[in-house]
């Protein structure tokens, strides 16, 4: 589904980026994506899907012990 229209860009591709760890929030994926720099009327659902994809890398479970894990609260625009 087409998140931003502006530039067209999908919640696939949001979730793979945020997946990747290029981005954690939705001035980033600005940076990544070019989303959510003309009208803005994405920059909430990117948020939310932005949440929604770090929660569920948050519930898989680690193999590593060790590794610290933060979680990233997106920002508002
Ligand atoms: S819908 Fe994303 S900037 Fe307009």
């Amino acid at each position: 589904m087409y998140v931003c229209l502006c530039e067209p860009v999908t919640d696939r591709q949001i979730r793979e980026v945020v997946c990747s760890g290029a981005a954690c929030s939705v001035r980033q994926l600005q940076a990544q994506l070019g989303i959510a720099k003309k009208c803005k009327k994405c920059a909430r659902a990117a948020c939310d899907i932005v949440n929604e994809t770090l929660a569920s890398v948050e519930a898989t479970p680690m193999v590593n012990t060790h590794t610290t894990t933060h979680v990233i609260t997106a920002v508002q625009l």
